[in-house]
C-alpha cells in the first residue's frame, strides 16, 4: 500500500468525534509519514484556539483559515492529515481536498455523542448551546441533537470521499463495543 500511496496527502474525514486524530496518527506511524492537523495549523495561522476564532471572532473567519491550511496541504506528500469535521462543506476545499486521498471514517451520531461528552464540549463550539436554543439538559441528549443535524447537513459531502471507513462494521466484526473504541 505505502508504495501506491508514495508521494500523497492522505486526508481523513468525518465528524466530530468520529476518531480522525488518533486513526490518522496510527497511518501517519504506519507507513512513516508526517501527521498533521488542520486545526493545529488554523490556531497557528490565527494565533488563537478554534473556541476563541469562533467566540471572539467568527465561523466564516476560522473556514477562510482552515481553507487556506488545507491549500497548503495539499501542496506536501507523505503526509497524514486529521481535518477538522467541516473541511468537506465548503466546494473550494474540495480543490486541495483530492490533490490527495480522502478517508471518510463513518461513525453513527449516538457514538460521536458519547466520545464528544466525555471528551468535554469546551473545545468544540460547534456543538455548544447559545441563544433560545439553550436549554438546560442532558448534555448527551443536546449533543446528540446537534450532532444528528450537522451529520443531516454534511452527509453528502462527507460521502464525497475516495474511500469510507464504516467503523460500527469494523467494531462489529472485531466484536468490539464501538465505545470502547479509542476517542477523537
Ligand atoms: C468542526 C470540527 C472541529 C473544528 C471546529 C469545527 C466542525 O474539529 O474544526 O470546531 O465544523 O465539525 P474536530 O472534527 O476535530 O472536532
Amino acid at each position: 500500500v505505502a508504495g501506491d500511496l508514495s508521494g500523497t496527502c492522505l486526508f481523513l474525514v468525518g465528524m466530530m468525534g468520529c476518531g480522525k486524530s488518533t486513526v490518522a496518527k496510527d497511518i501517519s506511524e504506519a507507513l512513516s509519514y508526517e501527521f498533521q492537523d488542520s486545526d493545529k495549523l488554523v490556531e497557528k495561522a490565527v494565533g488563537a484556539t478554534v473556541a476563541k476564532i469562533f467566540s471572539d471572532s467568527s465561523e466564516e473567519k476560522f473556514r477562510a483559515a482552515e481553507s487556506e491550511a488545507l491549500n497548503q496541504l495539499s501542496e506536501t506528500s507523505n503526509v497524514v492529515v486529521a481535518t477538522g469535521g467541516g473541511a468537506v462543506v465548503r466546494d473550494e476545499n474540495w480543490r486541495y481536498l483530492k490533490q490527495g486521498i480522502t478517508i471518510y471514517l463513518d461513525v453513527p451520531v449516538e457514538a460521536l455523542a458519547q466520545r464528544v461528552v466525555a471528551a468535554g464540549l469546551e473545545k468544540r463550539p460547534l456543538l455548544v448551546a447559545s441563544g433560545p436554543d439553550n436549554s438546560p439538559g442532558n448534555a448527551h441528549e443536546q449533543a446528540l441533537a446537534r450532532l444528528s443535524k450537522v451529520y443531516e447537513e454534511r452527509n453528502k459531502a462527507y460521502e464525497r470521499a475516495d474511500l469510507k471507513i464504516s467503523v460500527a462494521k469494523i467494531a462489529s466484526e472485531l466484536g468490539r463495543d464501538l465505545n470502547e473504541l479509542p476517542p477523537s
